[in-house]
């Protein structure tokens, strides 16, 4: 088939994946089985498949660095901005459809609630990463380029914060609706500490160590001639 030609299982995966919550939400919407509370579940959707979107972008480096799948890494672009996509909308639906543009409501909103202020940073630091992001960018900035996109593990734990943050709940007890918040923080833990460059050595040796031994050419014993 052509499309396979130009685009790779994986990147059809992905803009599957990222496009299916907007068609999703459009689909109940159509259907009229959208949630009986439309905005807050709109609200809360876009914001999880922003994050979750967010998470699988800082993935990629580490399971390549295990599984040794280097297309991944040319992947990290599309799923950064499709996860900068959702947040907009996230935001969008936050400033219009909750607060109908009432802006002295909202920044006084923002102010009383922490956790709004929380994912605010995390989205005005998402978009400069956004905008950059592209190869033009790269050239440009030089070596600034991955220094400024090392802001994305400040952008993630933050994220990963506000949404821990919007739940009600006790943590120590892992009581209320914080279940999911914090399987995401734990993975976004482990993901950020398999980064390390010294975790990440650590692993890479022994992935190699791993995988090259069934190739490794078996020493052949010495045959004694005599
Ligand atoms: C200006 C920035 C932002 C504002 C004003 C905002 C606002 C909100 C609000 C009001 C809620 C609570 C919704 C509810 O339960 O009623 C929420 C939840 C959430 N937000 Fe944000 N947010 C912002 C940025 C972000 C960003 C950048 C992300 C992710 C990358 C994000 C992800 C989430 C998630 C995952 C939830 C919880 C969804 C759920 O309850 O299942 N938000 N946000």
């Amino acid at each position: 088939m052509k499309i396979f030609n130009r685009y790779t299982p994986l990147q059809i995966g992905i803009h599957l994946y990222a496009w299916s919550a907007l068609a999703w939400i459009l689909f109940e919407l159509l259907t009229d089985s959208f949630s009986i509370n439309p905005i807050q579940e709109l609200e809360q959707r876009t914001g999880r498949h922003a994050i979750t979107l967010l998470v699988l972008s800082l993935v990629c480096t580490p399971l390549n660095t295990i599984f040794k799948f280097p297309e991944l890494l040319k992947r990290r672009r599309a799923l950064g901005l499709y996860a900068l996509l959702y947040a907009a909308i996230h935001v969008l639906i936050f400033i219009n459809l909750d607060y109908g543009l009432a802006w002295s409501l909202i920044v006084r909103t923002i102010f009383e609630k922490p956790y709004i202020i929380v994912g605010a940073l995390s989205f005005l630091l998402m978009i400069p990463l956004g905008v950059t992001s592209f190869d033009i960018w790269k050239v440009r900035l030089g070596k600034n380029w991955k220094r400024l996109h090392q802001v994305v593990y400040l952008i993630a734990p933050l994220a990963a914060l506000h949404y821990l943050w919007s739940k009600k709940g006790d943590i120590l007890t892992l009581s209320g609706d914080i279940v999911r918040p914090v399987i995401y923080g734990l993975i976004l833990a482990i993901f950020l500490i398999l980064r390390i460059p010294v975790v990440r050595k650590y692993i890479a040796s022994l992935t190699t160590g791993k995988l090259a031994l069934p190739f490794k050419k078996n020493p052949q014993p010495k045959v004694d001639a005599s």
